[in-house]
């Protein structure tokens, strides 16, 4: 049976006990509960302090739940990943684990055998599917509003209504976007009042040359006209918050209007919220707050800015050749070294992946590209591990890595960690056909781990994902083997920052340093299609800069760093390797 593990706090006062959850945890079981407790799902509670705003739970609806036996204590608990993760965690087939509000929430619904509850998934199952960092609209869900409600439970007293509610409103007012719009359109048009089909003859033409803005389709629900996962979410966040903002919600008639659309189309939204969460006593007065501005935007549009790297920045040769000049004030040489090499080792691919070679889709010149970057990968791990020791593949894709070093290192323990459920499952079956017995398989993004490790490794994170992986290796003390890729993607995100050294952020501001990074994805192959040499040299001299700034934060931090270039150099463009030994604590 599936495994659901909810974090709670049991405080007791003047003989009176009373359960805290987060509200990540909150909305779980309030996920779990909308699916009338589904049978193949054992809720478990993890006793913890929980950290930011609590919400406290009418326990007397979970006596069935709440029990000793399903109750453990965090740092007593046997299974590592409930150490190693943040909680809400979903334990699928004993053997995978998930964390991620939406994520958690999703596979609770997923898990379904029933069709009708699995299209609270949305189109192709996709709704709340991208990561938070990809999607505003996961964002919103996710993070934006849980926040809101979190420091609503930490006393946070309102003047203003939150920007979310403005947010949400003005979504609301949007467009509906949805992929199988026109077909809508064409059926909600050609149907009578009573549900019948207009006759051929009369029937309206609408077809892909109509403005989508024309369109009478209107949102009933938060993605447009079917419930979806997201309203189940924020129903009950925003309906929390419109608890804390006094007499404001008649300010907001969309999303009232929606509000009365669920209470209607599935009066168990209330009834759930009203079971299990105990409201704050009332800490606004009557008096009417302000509406902040913000932008009339669909949440659930694309972010171009994050999205489209290369629509946003028009690096211009000036600006590079500016931010560039800045840098010469350091006097640093930004070069890899090729000295260094975790040489290769031979490997017996055959024997690693016998079916993955049969059936791979690479050529066979990729395949055997894709083999060298392993190889130099598994050997820099290689080179810094110790028997016992947790190592990390984060960004694991489909596990290459994670399975070369399960097979190399027998005596450590390989923790798989990908926020792609099918490239999890992926690495799952292929250490399955291998009888590996030391990888954990984690479906989450980076951010959702919190468990200690001894070394890091990354082979082609995207972007910003290196520098997250960076961090964490340095939360955990652990050593850390890194090829980047995606310069051009990076961008600075409410716990990353750049430039990331000391010394990179007394000469450049964060767009200096956006116009090299942007420049560095110029570092293509020489004499491939397109390229001219130049470009090529400067995008080369803007990489070693951007890993040159991740060699010296680490450094500032107490690592001992090499970087250097994966041999062969042609086995991939993005041929950088960093590799960290921490050295002293500063
Ligand atoms: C370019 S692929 C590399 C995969 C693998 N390391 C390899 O070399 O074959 C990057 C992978 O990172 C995953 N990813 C990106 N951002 C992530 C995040 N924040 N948390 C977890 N996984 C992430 C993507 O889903 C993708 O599978």
């Amino acid at each position: 049976m599936d495994q659901l593990y909810l974090e709670i706090e049991i405080s007791t006062q003047n003989a009176e006990t009373t359960i805290y959850t987060s509200v990540s945890s909150f909305l779980a079981l309030y996920t779990y509960r909308y699916l009338n407790e589904p049978k193949n799902i054992q809720v478990n509670f993890v006793a913890t302090k929980i950290e930011s705003g609590k919400i406290a739970l009418r326990s007397s609806q979970l006596r069935r739940e709440l029990t000793d036996q399903h109750i453990t204590c965090r740092e007593a608990a046997k299974l590592p990943a409930i150490r190693d993760l943040r909680l809400p965690i979903y334990e699928k087939d004993g053997n995978t684990f998930i964390a991620g509000t939406c994520a958690v929430c999703r596979e609770l619904i997923a898990r379904q055998p029933n069709t009708e509850l699995r299209k609270l998934l949305g189109f192709k199952e996709s709704c709340l599917l991208a990561p938070s960092e990809a999607s505003i609209w996961t964002r919103f869900c996710e993070v934006d509003v849980v926040d809101v409600v979190s420091r609503l439970h930490e006393g946070l007293l309102l003047k203003a209504v939150p920007d979310e509610v403005v947010r949400f409103e003005q979504h609301m007012n949007e467009p509906v976007r949805m992929h199988n719009i026109y077909k809508q359109a064409r059926e909600q048009a050609n149907q009578t009042e009573n549900g019948a089909k207009i006759k051929r003859k009369h029937r309206v033409q609408i077809d892909g040359r109509t403005p989508k803005e024309q369109l009478l389709i209107e949102h009933r629900f938060a993605e447009g006209i079917s419930f979806t996962i997201a309203d189940l979410i924020l129903y009950p966040l925003l309906r929390i918050v419109f608890q804390h903002c006094g007499q404001m919600l008649p300010h907001f008639p969309l999303t009232s209007t929606w509000f009365s659309e669920i209470d209607s189309f599935d009066g168990t939204c209330a009834k759930i919220l009203g079971d299990l969460y105990v409201p704050q006593a009332a800490s606004q007065g009557e008096e009417l707050l302000s509406i902040p501005d913000c932008d009339a935007t669909s949440l659930y549009k694309a972010d171009p800015k994050r999205y489209k790297p290369r629509n946003r920045i028009y690096t211009s040769q000036a600006e590079v050749d500016l931010a560039l000049a800045k840098l010469s004030e350091l006097q640093l040489v930004f070069s890899t070294d090729s000295e260094h090499t975790y040489g290769q080792q031979t490997i017996d691919w055959q024997k690693i992946e016998p079916t993955h070679a049969k059936s791979s889709a690479l050529p066979q010149e990729r395949l055997e590209r894709k083999r060298q970057q392993l190889e130099n990968m598994a050997n820099a791990v290689v080179s810094l591990a110790q028997p016992g020791d947790r190592i990390v593949d984060f960004c694991s894709g489909t596990g290459h890595l994670a399975i070369l070093l399960a097979l190399k290192l027998p005596l450590c323990t390989i923790i798989v960690m990908e926020n792609k459920s099918f490239s999890l499952a992926q690495a799952q079956k292929r250490a399955l056909e291998l009888e590996l017995s030391n990888c954990v398989f984690y479906q989450c993004n980076i951010d959702y781990f919190v468990g200690r490790f001894d070394i890091g490794a990354s082979l082609h994170a995207c972007g910003t994902a290196t520098d997250i992986v960076l961090q964490q290796c340095r939360r955990s003390v652990a050593h850390f083997v890194c090829c980047p890729c995606c310069y051009g993607s990076l961008q600075p995100m409410p716990h990353i920052s750049y430039p990331l050294s000391q010394r990179f952020q007394r000469v450049l501001s964060t767009n200096d340093y956006l116009y090299i990074a942007h420049t560095a994805d110029q570092a293509h192959e020489m004499g491939t299609t397109n390229c001219k040499p130049e470009t090529t040299l400067q995008g080369l001299q803007c990489m070693s800069i951007v890993d040159t700034d991740r060699k010296l934060q680490s450094e500032e931090a107490g690592y001992q760093v090499i970087l250097t270039r994966l041999k062969p150099e042609q086995c991939t463009p993005k041929n950088h390797l960093l590799v960290g030994r921490f050295v002293k604590q500063n």
